[in-house]
């Protein structure tokens, strides 16, 4: 199973809001086929491990043992059912990390191979799927994406200075950190002031891999289209109550009556997007905290300096849990995780 989860990870930069698994295939002690999900839509791990068999070891299947780390799906979506591929290609005993949360599936697809005869045992991996595939567990459980909340404080418990535009807090280690996270989240979010203030880039430049989809709060309005995030040849998405334009970019007018968050929560899952990284500031990090459930991890980095004065770093809710704590260069870095929602996760 360790060997599956290995290959699992392989497939996570291609497969957009689609879950990473892995299967390896084992005869007689022997690999003798293992695959991944390799691009979003694309065939199934299950489905990859039995084509990568040569074709003189397919009677081996009947013998072989199948190690999947998440339950093959069940019904027919962008891709036959796996669980019926499983049955079809002869398989008599499989081996999976645990049952998907997706409600399409959630155990039919091991009750469907029952039925056929197949011995089916279920291990304990729902930690280690969910930590895989948060976003994925989020959008199946909680109907929006997985959300982290990121910021840099001194060592008096402050992110910025008002009127001081953008502060370096945390150090080069920590940055690198910032933009590998970055790399790994589908969206990245801000507040208008943070924008007005910082005029950040927000994109991934310290690491190689893919810039994230940027999203900005802005319920008056404010954006002009000069700043820089607008220059940089990407496509912007404004959150907003007013109605506007800016060229090449998207501005979604949402409702005064009703909060931004959600309707954010709602345009990313229709983009297949399934993780959001807040990148502050304070205001808009409260919103997140202070909302009906809308945040799942906080990630910090406290310096060694202390800034006398400033804009407070965000409120540390109760619902936490310590996930790491670890020193990064010259900062000290932490990551909490909400209790309810992997409890809800791992409660699979
Ligand atoms: N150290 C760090 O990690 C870090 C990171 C980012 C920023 N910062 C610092 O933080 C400062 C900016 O923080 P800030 O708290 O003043 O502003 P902010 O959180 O960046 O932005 C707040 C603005 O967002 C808009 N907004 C939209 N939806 C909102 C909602 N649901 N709740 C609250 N606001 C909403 C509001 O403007 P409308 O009313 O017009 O919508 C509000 O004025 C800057 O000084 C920046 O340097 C530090």
């Amino acid at each position: 199973m360790n060997r599956a989860f290995e290959l699992a990870l392989l497939g996570k930069p291609k497969i957009r809001s689609n879950p990473a698994v892995g299967c390896v295939i084992i005869h007689n002690d022997t690999i003798i086929g293992e695959g991944y999900h390799r691009d979003f839509g694309g065939p199934h791990a299950e489905v990859n491990a039995i084509l990568s068999v040569q074709s003189g070891d397919m009677y081996k299947l009947m013998e072989a043992t199948i190690y999947v780390t998440l339950e093959p799906c069940s019904y027919i979506g962008k891709t036959p059912s796996c669980a019926n591929h499983l049955i079809e290609n002869g398989v008599k005993h499989v081996v999976i990390g645990c049952l998907d949360p997706n409600p399409k599936v959630r155990g039919r697809g091991i009750q469907m191979m029952r039925e056929q005869g197949v011995n089916v045992e279920v291990l304990r991996y729902a930690q280690t799927n969910a930590n895989l595939n948060p976003g994925f567990y989020s959008s199946m459980l909680h109907d929006r994406p997985y959300v982290t909340l990121k910021w840099a404080q001194s060592s008096d418990g402050f992110i910025g200075q008002k009127g001081q535009g953008s502060m370096p807090i945390s150090g080069q280690k920590g940055r690198h950190f910032t933009h590998t996270w970055r790399s790994e989240h589908h969206a990245i979010l801000v507040g208008s002031n943070t924008v007005f203030e910082d005029n950040p880039r927000l994109d991934v430049r310290l690491v190689e891999g893919e810039s994230p989809q940027v999203i900005v709060l802005d319920r008056r309005g404010r954006l002009t289209g000069n700043e820089m995030i607008f220059s940089l040849g990407k496509e912007v998405w404004i959150f907003s109550y007013q109605i506007k334009e800016i060229e090449h970019h998207r501005w979604f007018t949402v409702d005064p009556s009703k909060p931004l968050i959600p309707k954010v929560f709602e345009t990313m899952l229709a983009h297949e997007m399934n993780t959001l990284f807040v990148e502050g500031g304070r205001q808009i990090h409260q919103a997140f905290l202070e909302g009906p459930m809308w945040w799942d991890e906080l990630r910090y980095f406290t310096s060694r300096e202390k800034l006398g004065q400033g804009i407070d770093a965000p409120a540390i809710p109760a619902d936490c849990t310590p996930y790491i704590r670890e020193d990064i260069g010259d900062d000290e870095m932490v990551i909490l995780r909400s209790k309810q929602t992997w409890q809800n996760f791992i409660s699979l």
